[in-house]
């Protein structure tokens, strides 16, 4: 690959808008080709590769993207950490719209996705103690305070398998489990980054309260123009955040 990269970053297509000069590479990888081309940009004195995962035109459903393609050009591409933004829905009364997660452990609830480059006869078999890299989880959460952004230190994501939203009884069970947050891409994403050895980190920008919360009849469920809705509300703030965070990695 004749393309370097310094910091990968997985996301929606807001992002465009903010990539000063951008390259665009179209490649290939031995997982087939990634969800699209993937546009490179220096921020400061970094260079930022960056991936849609859905595709530029959301043409991948959660359950249908090339996650491991999607990792592994960015491998190709030598990138030393992952900062992976996602909507998200909240388990929790108290982590509300708008607000920030920086998870620290995940539920895998999806299921029949490519989630391994180890499928014989080379068999490895990766810790899951600590899906989420503490350094770069640390560095979010000053970034957060520094900018006055409201954050949740820690969070568990419980991933499903979409493209539906959860039932209220599915949505009430997840939430007296303890867990957080939902959404549908964290798993295989978060794995696959550890099989490859790159630190990664989630930046869960929380767009709903899922099924609903109990007890308030205002609060209706989850919409997919409600998700994107607010999403596009936050899309500024999203930007300046791991804008922020790009700086403060000292690679
Ligand atoms: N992405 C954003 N909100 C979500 C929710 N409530 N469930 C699953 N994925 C989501």
């Amino acid at each position: 690959m004749e393309y370097k990269a310094d910091i990968g970053v997985f996301g929606g297509s807001g992002f465009y808008s903010f990539l000063p000069e951008i390259e665009e590479i179209d490649t290939d990888t031995p997982y087939g080709k990634p969800s699209d081309k993937i546009s490179i940009a220096s921020i400061g004195d970094k260079k930022v590769a960056f991936l849609p995962r859905h595709g530029k035109n959301h043409s991948y459903p959660p359950h249908t993207i090339p996650y491991r393609a999607n990792l592994y050009a960015m491998k190709m591409l030598g990138v030393k950490c992952i900062i992976a933004p996602t909507a998200s829905g909240s388990l929790k009364p108290h982590i509300k719209p708008g607000d920030f997660v920086i998870c620290d452990d995940f539920v895998d609830r999806t299921w029949g996705r490519k989630d391994t480059y180890f499928e014989g006869p080379e068999t490895k078999h990766i810790s899951g103690a600590e899906p989420y890299d503490a350094k770069l989880r640390g560095l979010a959460i000053e970034a957060c305070k520094e900018l006055d952004i409201k954050a949740h230190n820690s969070g568990t994501v419980v991933v499903i398998q979409g493209p539906r939203f959860s039932t209220k009884s599915e949505s009430r069970w997840f939430s007296k489990m303890g867990w957080d947050v939902i959404n549908m891409t964290q798993y295989p994403e978060c794995i696959l980054a550890k099989e490859l050895d790159i630190p990664y980190i989630n930046i869960a920008l929380i767009t709903d309260y899922d099924a609903g919360l109990e007890g308030d009849e205002d609060i209706k469920p989850v919409t997919e123009e409600e998700v994107l809705r607010v999403f596009n509300e936050n899309n500024s703030k999203v930007k300046k955040l791991i804008f922020h965070i790009i700086k403060k990695i000292h690679l």
